[in-house]
């Protein structure tokens, strides 16, 4: 019979086999996958595990520092990198959502290969690989070539030479969060929703500045915030807030103003493939809008995205 227990102990016994005495690098993004990969690693190797979390600057806002926080309090031994300034340099002026993911694919394993060949000797590559991504990753490669790019590191352990091990690629999402709770990692931690490798940066639909993303940051942590408050975070699988390239009058006193549109999107699914969009009540969007558009200068107008996966994606590059 599976069970967290027995899984995490089998699997420990066979990371010391199989590592030895080796090393081993493991990106951390804050999500549950690497999350739960990295402390299960560190169970069987101990500090023979580095970790390295880059803040790509497209993370959610005081993401960086409160994550590289709360992995540090698990006993982790973590890197933390700002690489902010080169993603937003390298993004200047792209506006092709593709173009966009392949540049803040190369710019991490640029930089996490630069870190990782500061540890002397490192063999492993350790990833937080489950299993629907390696069925995924099967048909991104294979015939039907317009699935987005989703796996943005899959050139990783070819650049750097390095083996895989990959210790949760045989399970489902729910298996890895029960033993991810097996392992003792805070609930608040397991029960994140799931956020794209190229983060903000798809949500700022045309090109990326750092304004920008200060602008959708702010916009994000009131939705995300109050979808915490009103206890409906956990009823929703996925949300967040999307920067169009679209301007709009409004008024503010006696001045008209023209300033950015931003659209709320909260989606219910069980694995991405389909969703569904939330009814959130109204008086939770109602209060949302006067909040985005009271406190977050630069946005005068707020829409909720009512469209459903397919044929509409969940985010909107
Ligand atoms: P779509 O927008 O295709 O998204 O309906 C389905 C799920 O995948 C996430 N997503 C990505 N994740 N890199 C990622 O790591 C990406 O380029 C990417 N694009 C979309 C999206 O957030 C949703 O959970």
């Amino acid at each position: 019979d599976w069970t967290p227990a027995s899984f995490i102990e089998t699997t420990v016994t066979q990371l010391k086999e199989k590592i030895g005495n080796d090393k081993v690098v493991l990106g951390l993004s804050g999500g549950v996958d690497s999350t739960v990969a990295g402390v299960l690693l560190n169970r069987a190797i101990g500090d023979k595990l580095t970790c390295i979390f880059v803040d790509n600057g497209l993370l959610r806002k005081n993401e960086f520092e409160a994550v590289l926080d709360s992995y540090k309090g698990m006993g982790l031994n973590v890197i933390g990198v700002n690489a902010k300034d080169r993603f937003y340099k390298d993004l200047a002026g792209v506006t092709d959502p593709e173009q966009k993911r392949k540049i803040i694919g190369r710019d991490f394993i640029e930089v996490f290969d630069v870190e990782a060949h500061k540890i002397q000797d490192v063999k492993w590559l350790g990833q937080g690989t489950i299993y629907p991504d390696v069925i995924e990753s099967v048909s991104v490669n294979g015939p039907s070539a317009t699935i987005k790019s989703h796996h943005n590191v899959g050139g990783l352990p070819e650049k750097m030479n390095l083996k895989v091990v990959e210790p949760l690629n045989l399970l489902f999402k729910d298996e890895v969060r029960r033993v991810g709770k097996a392992l003792g990692i805070k609930d608040e931690l397991l029960g994140r929703h799931p956020f794209p490798g190229p983060g903000l940066g798809i949500r700022i639909l045309s090109d990326v500045t750092a304004e920008k993303v200060r602008i959708l940051q702010e916009a994000d942590y009131i939705f995300i915030n109050g979808l915490k408050e009103w206890g409906l975070y956990d009823d929703v699988w996925q949300a967040g807030v999307m920067l169009l390239p679209v301007q709009s009058v409004g008024v503010m006193g006696d001045e008209r103003t023209y300033e950015n549109v931003v659209a709320l999107r909260a989606v219910m699914s069980t694995d991405g493939m389909t969703a569904d969009w939330v009814h959130l009540p109204y008086e939770f969007l109602a209060k949302m809008s006067n909040e985005i558009i009271n406190k977050v200068r630069g946005i005068n107008r707020v829409v909720y995205d009512i469209s459903s996966k397919p044929p509409a994606t969940i985010e909107w590059e």
